[in-house]
């Protein structure tokens, strides 16, 4: 069992109160859901992937991705592209931003599995050039006053790993972390993860690692400190409609305590909340739209929730997706407060990316 007293990570001058973080997740980790995790104890968030180019090109939705509120610090913005003088312009742009609209780091992504991005060499297509990916990674940190680190899979395919040599290549081109997903981009999101080679690759280099994937519950991620030594983990689809899952860890971790699940009343409530936030932030079209999917997770496992997700689907305004969980919280209730208390599934087993629900699974 780690202990509190232990130093939490430190990525340059950035210290993380604990070890686990918001993973970068394209279409879930709005500004919204990274305040949720905050909230519940998550050290550090980064936004979705962010194109390299559309941020030179100061496109306007590019733009609006970047922007997050003060209490989601530390933050990091992850970038995604592979020509290495765009990359270096997009850092520098970020560095230039006044200071309480600049993150605290930049990432790179090297482990997207999409084929629009590995097209394009950038994603995990850059694990296959090693030259390219530190030359990136070297004109973004001489460009860059922010910390630079990476987020890589274990390589393109089984035959091809090759996270040691990519994790000291990225420290020798002056990446500050490397977080790695433990599978190939061939393994996309399913299997069995290869933690052992986090191991190999903290073992490797002196610069902090994180490690990442098919971490559910406390226990897991504990376990993935202790066996492979890494500095931080990661925390993905395990957060989905479920931010308490950062407090469940945490208190793991520093006490040995098992807290219990969020009650029905805890995450419709906290369903609610996340609409009006999405609302202030996107406005009521979007926030709809966007907050479907969301919705969808926090009634997992709770009675008839099947019926709620495709009532969900069906909501067009704010007003009937708010009377929706209003209204069926009532219903939990009135089947009397214990049934209410005792809905505590996990909200969010890890689901398959390739569901339709996963349309931008990109990491
Ligand atoms: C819907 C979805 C979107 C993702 N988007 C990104 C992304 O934008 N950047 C990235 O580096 N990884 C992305 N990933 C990968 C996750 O960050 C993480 O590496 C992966 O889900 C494994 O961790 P987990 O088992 O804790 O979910 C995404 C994954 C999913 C499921």
């Amino acid at each position: 069992m780690a202990s509190a007293t232990l130093p939490a990570m430190r990525i340059g001058d950035i210290l993380f109160d604990s070890p686990f973080l918001l993973a970068p997740l394209a279409g879930v980790s709005d500004s919204p859901f990274r305040r949720l995790a905050r909230e519940q104890g998550a050290s550090g968030v980064v936004t979705e992937m962010v194109s390299a180019d559309g941020l030179v090109r100061g496109q306007k939705a590019t733009l609006e991705y970047l922007r997050f509120e003060p209490e989601e610090r530390p933050i990091g913005v992850q970038l995604f592209g592979a020509d290495p003088g765009v990359m270096a312009d997009a850092a520098r742009a970020l560095c230039a931003l006044p200071p309480a609209e600049r993150p605290d780091w930049i990432d790179v992504n090297m482990g997207c599995p999409v084929r629009k991005v590995v097209n394009r060499r950038a994603g995990a297509a850059l694990l296959t050039d090693l030259p390219l990916l530190s030359e990136i990674v070297r004109r973004m940190a001489e460009a860059s006053t922010l910390p630079v680190t990476a987020k890589l899979r274990l390589g393109w395919d089984g035959s091809s790993s090759n996270v040691v040599e990519v994790a000291r290549a990225l420290e020798g081109a002056g990446a500050r972390a490397v977080a790695i997903h433990a599978r190939t981009r061939a393994e996309k999101f399913g299997g069995e993860p290869h933690w052992e080679l986090i191991g190999e690759a903290k073992r490797a280099v002196g610069i902090p690692v994180i490690g990442n994937g098919d971490v559910r519950v406390p226990e897991d991620a504990v376990r993935m400190l202790e066996t492979t030594g890494c500095d931080g983990v990661m925390l993905g689809r395990a957060a989905f409609g479920d931010p308490w899952i950062f407090r469940r860890v945490r208190a793991f971790w520093e006490r040995g305590v098992r807290l219990p699940l969020p009650t029905a009343a805890e995450r419709l409530g906290t369903g609610l909340r996340h609409l009006r936030l999405m609302v202030e932030s996107v406005g009521p079209a979007a926030a709809t739209r966007e907050m479907r999917k969301h919705v969808a997770w926090y009634v997992r496992g709770l009675p008839h929730s099947a019926r709620v997700r495709e009532q969900v689907n069906r909501t067009r305004t704010v007003d009937e997706m708010s009377a929706l969980l209003r209204g069926y919280l009532e219903e939990l209730e009135r089947h009397g407060p214990q049934a209410c208390a005792e809905c505590t599934a996990p909200a969010a087993p890890a689901d398959d990316p390739a569901r339709p629900e996963f349309p931008h699974a990109a990491g």
